[in-house]
């Protein structure tokens, strides 16, 4: 029996990928909230089986345990950051917006200055937007200790909540200390954290948040800090992105187990879901929100960003985790090979033989890599 899929409209509301004004559409109405309720939707489950049936996430435990590291001693917090100086080294290192590619837009007129007070901005909102995501893996990695059924599981997912909790301080503080506070959580991301977390199926919150947020947040981290001249920040991605590196992990190893069994339709819903997730997060990267602090109408600049070359590389590069983990999950080409024709609309699919994370952790052991941490 052939399943099959839902619309564009059903899953993402709308039937053209890059309609603009659609896009634009979804806008953050209460920027002052403090608070955010979500319903979760969720059983607690205990197990009282507390054999070791899972070696490979009790390994990642125990490696967890053996890899924790304090936000508040282990970064050099005394590091002075001069942001208009981060910002225009970090331009010339090809970490910002290519100016001249813009001279014929509504933006053509800006000088040196104003692009600096842009670009500042944007670094805020873009560390913002991890800040948030960062407190999204906290909370859904506290509901999946409650849902996951396996005992080898709420271990593992306990020890990230730790790990969740401490981006989340280190995150806070960079901003708060460094960067004169954050900005507010973009909509597109805020809607897909809503919708990792009010699903009830405790594999959903997995492949919301291990696969597609932190797999995006791992190639984001691991770019930002290949370009940034700010030894700060380098040393805080690299922290975390060692962090990182085992919690996308464990999401590919516990998945790997559950969709191996899946039936065709019990797939097809991951695999829209996964669709969903990848537009959501690539639509907050048109960081409308800057544009409009600056006093650009979104709708005037969005199509120009979306034609700029090295906006373009950025937005395939962050795709070059959750592409091959996708495909070692079996959700590029079940069901008729829905999601890879999917990726390939997006212009991702490219990234499906790069290496998985399944494994991949070990490379970014802070111990393991001889390279030395700034600042320590
Ligand atoms: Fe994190
Ligand atoms: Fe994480």
């Amino acid at each position: 029996m052939t399943v099959t899929h839902s619309s564009n409209q059903e899953i993402l509301g709308r039937e053209e990928l890059d309609d603009i004004e659609a896009i634009l559409a979804v806008t953050n109405t209460d920027v002052d909230e403090i608070e955010h309720i979500v319903k979760d939707n969720a059983d607690a489950l205990f197990t009282w089986d507390y054999t070791l049936a899972r070696p490979a996430l009790r390994k990642l435990y125990e490696k967890s345990k053996n890899s924790q590291w304090n936000g508040a001693t282990d970064l050099a917090w005394d590091t002075p950051v001069d942001i208009e100086k981060v910002i225009a080294d970090d331009q010339a290192n090809a970490l910002g917006f290519d100016t001249e590619f813009y001279a014929d837009s509504v933006v053509g007129n800006w000088d040196e200055a104003k692009w600096q007070e842009f670009g500042i901005d944007q670094r805020r909102w873009m560390l913002s937007q991890f800040l948030h995501g960062e407190q999204g893996a906290l909370l859904c990695t506290a509901k999946i200790t409650e849902t996951v059924p396996w005992y080898d599981a709420k271990l593992y997912a306990a020890q990230q909540v730790v790990d969740e909790a401490r981006h989340v301080e280190v995150f806070g503080r960079y901003l708060e200390e460094k960067w004169e506070g954050n900005f507010v959580v973009n909509s597109h991301l805020r809607m897909l954290l809503d919708d990792i977390i009010e699903d009830s199926r405790w594999d959903m919150t997995y492949l919301g948040m291990q696969i597609m947020v932190e797999g995006l947040a791992l190639a984001a981290f691991g770019f930002m800090r290949q370009l940034t001249t700010e030894p700060l920040l380098s040393q805080m991605l690299r922290y975390v992105m060692a962090d990182e590196a085992r919690h996308v992990a464990f999401g590919v190893l516990s998945l790997k187990e559950v969709y191996d069994g899946m039936s065709d339709a019990e797939l097809k819903d991951r695999q829209e879901f996964a669709y969903e997730a990848a537009v959501r997060m690539r639509d907050r990267f048109l960081s409308q929100e800057v544009w409009e602090l600056h006093g650009v109408n979104p709708r005037d600049i969005v199509p120009v960003v979306l034609q700029d070359p090295t906006r373009a590389l950025f937005q395939q590069m962050l795709f070059t985790k959750i592409v091959p983990n996708c495909k070692k999950l079996g959700l590029l080409d079940r069901n008729e090979s829905w999601l890879r024709h999917r990726f390939e609309e997006m212009g991702v699919i490219q990234f499906e033989d790069l290496e998985d994370t399944g494994e991949e952790y070990a490379k970014f052991d802070i111990e393991a890599t001889a390279e030395p941490v700034a600042g320590a």
